[in-house]
């Protein structure tokens, strides 16, 4: 899957296929206006605006509080992205609009889309990056409203992939115990708790991070089967011989190899005989080309906000070999592009 020029009718193709579109313009302020027109959409409650019933421009900004001749070019912008359908003046979702843009959708990214507020400005820092090869390490300069837009936006992201990891994670026999670290709003362990009725699981965050993400997790009533414990990965004593799972959801790309060494030693002494390690990432395959555009570009944005960046299944089963874990053969989701689940057993 990439970003790119579809072109309209057969002049438009053999443009592209002679190589005389100019594709990088779209590549920047298309592309540039085209996220920002999502976003705001978002922010101003436009598609909760229409979801109900066909409005006209008018009815449009006088809900969103927005100017009327401005919110009719947005509108419009929006309809020929393929968001919103116009028919006789009304403005309504598409399909594709209703599923992942409405709040209250099963499917809906709309905090995941308000995070990007907050991504674009890790992203303005993308030259300076270059040029420094300082990461600007996110954790350590979020204020409380970031860190909430952060959870929300992780829980709203997670909708995607949580089904297919509590359907293909290959839990261990009898399992009891469960250590989510850097879990955040707690989502994939109640997916599993739900699964695994014996189940019970501890949901380790940065304090910032279980402050804002709490709410979340009460949200699923899943009481003492799933609580937070307020910590840091790179220092917390994680135990001894305590859990039968470790899941690391999207976490060890905000850590350098060492940390991540070092994540993977205390995980293995903090599970059973028996016990399972589970690394799930946006996995980094082993050349920019295998990569393709969504694994390189988040590669490169995971490189701005952390000192890590994306990894291999073989640089994560390396960990976990020297830690004196089993890897298994890696499994790649469906539902998460470029993602998967490195897993590695304690021997009994
Ligand atoms: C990208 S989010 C992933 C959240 C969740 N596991 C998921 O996949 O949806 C990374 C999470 O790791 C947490 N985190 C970052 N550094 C951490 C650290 N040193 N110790 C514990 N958690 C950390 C962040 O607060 C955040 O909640």
């Amino acid at each position: 899957m990439r970003l790119g020029a579809i072109p309209h009718g057969v002049v438009e193709r053999v443009a592209l296929a002679l190589g005389i579109v100019p594709t990088p313009i779209l590549d920047s302020i298309i592309a540039l206006l085209l996220a920002r027109t999502v976003m705001v959409a978002t922010r101003l409650g436009i598609f909760e605006a229409v979801a109900a019933l066909p409005r006209d421009a008018d009815e449009i900004a006088s809900q969103c509080d927005a100017a009327p001749g401005a919110t009719r070019k947005l509108l419009d912008a929006l309809v020929a992205s393929g968001y919103l359908r116009l028919r006789d003046g009304r403005y309504s979702p598409t399909r594709s609009a209703r599923r992942w843009m409405l709040k209250d959708s099963p499917h809906s990214l709309h905090d995941a889309i308000l995070m990007q507020f907050m991504d674009e400005q890790f992203i303005a820092q993308m030259e300076s990056f270059v040029r420094t090869g300082t990461p600007i390490e996110m954790h350590e300069h979020m204020t409380p409203e970031s860190w909430e837009l952060y959870q929300r936006g992780m829980r709203s992201g997670a909708r995607l992939t949580t089904p297919e990891v509590a359907l293909r994670l290959p839990m261990p026999r009898n399992a009891r115990t469960m250590l989510d670290i850097g879990g955040s709003h707690g989502y994939y362990s109640v997916a599993l708790c739900r699964r695994y009725p014996e189940l019970r699981s501890t949901v380790l965050d940065l304090p910032e991070a279980v402050a804002a993400a709490a709410p979340l997790l009460a949200r699923e009533g899943m009481g003492g089967r799933v609580i937070h414990r307020p910590d840091n990965a790179l220092t917390a004593d994680l135990g001894r011989e305590q859990y039968d799972l470790i899941l690391i959801a999207n976490l060890v790309h905000h850590f350098n190899a060492q940390q991540n060494r070092d994540l993977a030693q205390r995980c293995a002494h903090a599970l059973r005989p028996g016990g399972r390690l589970v690394i799930g990432e946006v996995v980094r395959p082993q050349t920019p080309q295998a990569a393709g555009q969504i694994g390189a570009l988040t590669d490169l944005y995971f490189a701005i906000t952390s000192a890590g960046g994306t990894w291999s299944f073989a640089e994560i089963a390396d960990w976990q070999r020297s830690a004196g874990l089993r890897p298994r053969r890696p499994i790649k989701l469906f539902t998460g592009p470029g993602g998967g689940l490195q897993v590695a057993e304690r021997r009994r």
